[in-house]
């Protein structure tokens, strides 16, 4: 079967999902990634790889780091970025997903970034460019549905690989809300190809997916004990906007028995780092004494994805 993300000569032709891309796939992203985030020391922060391309953001969903860090990272790459504001486009009027991506199309788009509440979406805009032999125009996932995030996943494993070395000695704990968490599933796909030994998610039943051992992971449902020993700690949002029906007691109650507090996080080793997606919900699935703490590395992750981000687009797209 055809795979909708490597073209004909087994490169990367889109970035819709990091299952089924083999390891020096997502290494060979981390290392091109790597140069990149010297380009923010740069007084003229631009590498010319991607002049004269057009880049267009095109979020259905709401974003802050995705969608700014997309744009900081086409701009240093020196493509011309256009952020189609979903909310007063022609969408709003009932035209559909592919004619819009027709008429940005028609507009000399090189590239579409996505972000979509729907699973799959970014998937439907890649076949129909396939189908209609558009193979020079790439689509990144920028988070579809609960199904995947891939630069996330990527950047959140280019921070491990800064502050811990290797992924071979690891153990790594994902906790919260991994049901909803299109996050969840592109760490999972991201850390089990890396190699990373022990992949552990911490969770109430009701927010674990019924098949999420057959992802390659050891479940727990207590905190000390999933929290004990670790290297890296993964928080996961709520996604209330996700939920049908009542899964949780209440926000404070969830707080009580799943949030991370320094006494939580004493189970780990000494020098775990913190890390969480954003935005991130203080005294629900965090404690601020955690996030704003020594071991969080929450806000480098972010300065991360644009290296990451960078590293990708031009990879698909640069000359
Ligand atoms: N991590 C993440 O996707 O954040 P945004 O929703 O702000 O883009």
């Amino acid at each position: 079967m055809r795979n909708p993300q490597l073209n004909g000569h087994g490169e990367l032709q889109h970035l819709l999902s990091l299952d089924g891309l083999p390891k020096s796939v997502l290494t060979a992203i981390l290392d091109t990634a790597e140069p990149f985030t010297e380009v923010a020391e740069r007084e003229v922060k631009k590498l010319p790889l991607l002049r004269g391309k057009s880049v267009f953001n095109v979020f259905f969903e709401n974003s802050t780091r995705t969608r700014t860090t997309f744009e900081i990272a086409a701009k240093r790459l020196s493509a011309d970025v256009i952020n189609l504001n979903v909310a007063t486009s022609s969408t709003k009027k009932g035209e559909t997903l592919l004619d819009t991506v027709d008429n940005l199309c028609a507009m000399q788009a090189d590239m579409f970034v996505v972000r979509h509440e729907s699973s799959g979406a970014p998937y439907l805009i890649a076949d129909h460019l396939h189908n209609t032999a558009r193979h020079h125009i790439h689509v990144v996932n920028a988070g579809d549905g609960r199904h995947a995030h891939p630069t996330q996943g990527l950047l959140d494993m280019f921070t491990i690989r800064h502050y811990k070395k290797e992924f071979h000695n690891l153990v790594v704990a994902i906790v919260g809300d991994v049901l909803h968490s299109r996050v969840a599933r592109s760490q999972i796909a991201a850390l089990t190809t890396l190699g990373v030994p022990e992949v552990r998610v911490i969770a109430p039943k009701t927010l674990l997916p019924t098949d999420v051992e057959r992802m390659g992971v050891r479940v727990f449902h207590d905190m000390q004990a999933g929290l004990k020993d670790v290297d890296v700690v993964m928080m996961l949002r709520l996604q209330n906007e996700r939920m049908n029906g009542a899964l949780l007691p209440s926000p404070q109650e969830f707080f009580k028995v799943w949030g991370l507090t320094a006494e939580k996080l004493a189970e780990a080793r000494a020098d775990a780092i913190v890390m969480h997606p954003g935005p991130m919900n203080r005294g629900v699935e965090i404690d601020s004494a955690v996030a704003d703490g020594g071991q969080a590395v929450i806000l480098p992750q972010v300065t991360f994805g644009i290296a990451v981000r960078m590293a990708v687009m031009s990879m698909l797209a640069g000359s």
